[in-house]
């Protein structure tokens, strides 16, 4: 489901859900999520996967989801950012999340990616080890690249010229 059509199951409140359900607190309002993705200028774009719902025939349930976005590098070009991607629990282990990846490896290839980059952290081992038996490279072992951060103070302290 791409940001330019807002999806008629809405994303946001699953993505919400997931991030409060991980980190306790929920550090941004579905408002937000819904201006970022589905707005004039949208900052991701979303695939959705939906089972039917139970004895419901004709609605269904959002169980599993990637954000992504394109980004730019001077030496490669144009290249796929994988955000996040998410199974809900009961639906692991179905193909669901193999079918996520190949709609956007087809999405790369479609629109000129070399690539597509995204961040695990060291201890997701089944996670990590899903990547690699797909072929993923790690680039911070094999390339020594890390990941930084300058926090809102930093940068306000920076955008002030203190
Ligand atoms: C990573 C993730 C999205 C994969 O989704 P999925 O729908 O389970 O993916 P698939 O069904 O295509 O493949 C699941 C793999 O786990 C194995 N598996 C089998 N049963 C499983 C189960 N009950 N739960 C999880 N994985 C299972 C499968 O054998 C398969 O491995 P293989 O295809 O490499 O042999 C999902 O596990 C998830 O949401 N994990 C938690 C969030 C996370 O860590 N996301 C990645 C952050 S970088």
């Amino acid at each position: 489901q791409g940001a330019e059509n807002p999806p008629a199951s809405n994303p946001c409140p699953t993505l919400q859900r997931k991030v409060k359900n991980l980190q306790g607190s929920v550090l941004i309002l579905i408002l937000d999520l819904l201006e970022d993705g589905f707005g004039e200028h949208p900052f991701y774009h979303c695939l959705i996967a939906e089972v039917p719902k139970e004895g419901q025939t004709g609605s269904s349930c959002i169980v599993g989801y990637a954000m992504y976005y394109f980004t730019y590098d001077p030496w490669i070009g144009k290249l796929l950012y994988l955000e996040d991607f998410y199974v809900m629990e009961p639906y692991r282990g179905l193909g669901i999340g193999s079918e996520i990846l190949k709609t956007l490896s087809q999405i790369a290839i479609k629109t000129n990616c070399s690539c597509m980059h995204f961040l695990v952290v060291i201890w997701n081992k089944p996670s990590i080890e899903y990547y690699v038996r797909r072929g993923a490279l790690d680039l911070s072992t094999e390339e020594g690249w890390h990941l930084f951060r300058f926090d809102k103070e930093n940068l306000l302290r920076m955008a002030s010229g203190e």
